[in-house]
């Protein structure tokens, strides 16, 4: 977890102007994986569905969607993990109970996921990458539509509003817009990497242009120590680049790879640097860590597990 004060969201011209637009109007989540590293718990349990505190990870990325001006969830599953869209739809008989016994904060609870946005789901047949995933979205998407939001799961990105800071800077700047987090050296070889320039006309200095980006390089290939958090705005001609991508790092079609291909071809392709809170809800380790986070602000579980974790820790 990285924590500074200076959040890209405090930046006036992108805080306070009025007509900042929403994001996409379809918000594309990700959540195909097998979740080796949480086994043997996501042997029937998606990953997603694993709680923060009491929240499946997927619901609070939904939250993000909404809440930025997404309209649309599209999901991308894999055969047999239906569960995760279901969070999404209503459970009647559930609510119903929940409503005889007069548990009005639990209902309100069961009742936001299906409430948030418009849920479809998309089956990725094969695990060929991120890439790959994306790909298969086209042709769910209206002739209107002309950019998507893509928000991975695993990252949890705080406080909101970076979605907001990226789609002003695609109104501004076109073409597509990515989230970076700096990262430090020994582990930025798990993440797509950015060789970015500083831009003469910005105001926000967090805003930078993309020269290029490179999947999971050994940390001395690094470009620099910037790398996706995983939220994107991409334009559409992301899917023509999909086609023409060859596999790439661990043999899979990647996401980075054809954002490589649009910059390559003069396309317009920028980063907002989040200087906030990134959890990786991908590992155990990141996991826990967001659950403490969240547990610690809340006034149900927060004061009870502060007393524990210090006597623990003493
Ligand atoms: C994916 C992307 C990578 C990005 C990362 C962020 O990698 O391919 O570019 O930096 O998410 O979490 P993964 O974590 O799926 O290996």
């Amino acid at each position: 977890m990285t924590s500074v004060s200076n959040s890209t969201t405090e930046i006036p011209e992108y805080h306070d102007v009025p007509d900042t637009p929403p994001i996409p109007r379809t918000a594309v989540v990700p959540a195909a994986g097998l979740g080796t590293r949480f086994l043997p718990a996501t042997k029937t349990v998606p990953k997603e569905l694993l709680p923060v505190v009491d929240t499946p990870g997927i619901e609070l990325v939904a939250e993000e969607a909404k809440s930025a001006g997404a309209e649309r969830l599209l999901i991308i599953t894999s055969p047999g993990k239906d569960g995760v869209v279901a969070h999404f739809v209503e459970d009647l008989v559930l609510e119903n109970t929940l409503a005889k016994r007069g548990k009005a904060a639990m209902l309100a609870k069961v009742r936001k996921a299906p409430s948030l946005l418009d849920v479809a789901s998309v089956i990725q047949e094969k695990p060929l990458g991120l890439g790959h995933a994306v790909g298969c979205v086209e042709e769910y998407l209206d002739d209107d539509e002309d950019a998507i939001a893509v928000l991975l799961p695993d990252d949890l990105v705080l406080p909101g509003g970076v979605l907001e800071v990226m789609a002003r800077t695609r109104q501004r700047r076109g073409g597509s817009v990515l989230c970076a987090i700096e990262v430090p050296g020994d582990r930025i070889s798990a993440y797509g990497v950015f060789d970015v320039e500083d831009l003469p006309d910005a105001n926000n200095p967090n805003v930078k242009r993309l020269k290029g980006m490179v999947e999971k390089p050994a940390p001395e290939d690094a470009p620099s120590n910037l790398a996706a958090a995983g939220r994107y705005i991409l334009d559409r001609k992301i899917f023509d680049a999909l086609r023409r991508i060859k596999p790439g790092a661990g043999g899979e079609l990647q996401l980075t790879d054809a954002i490589a291909l649009l910059i390559e071809e003069g396309e317009p392709v920028h980063v907002v640097v989040h200087h906030g809170t990134r959890h990786d809800l991908g590992n155990p380790g990141g996991y826990l860590k967001a659950a403490v986070d969240f547990a610690l602000d809340r006034d149900d579980y927060g004061p009870d597990l502060r007393e524990w974790l210090t006597e623990r820790l003493k």
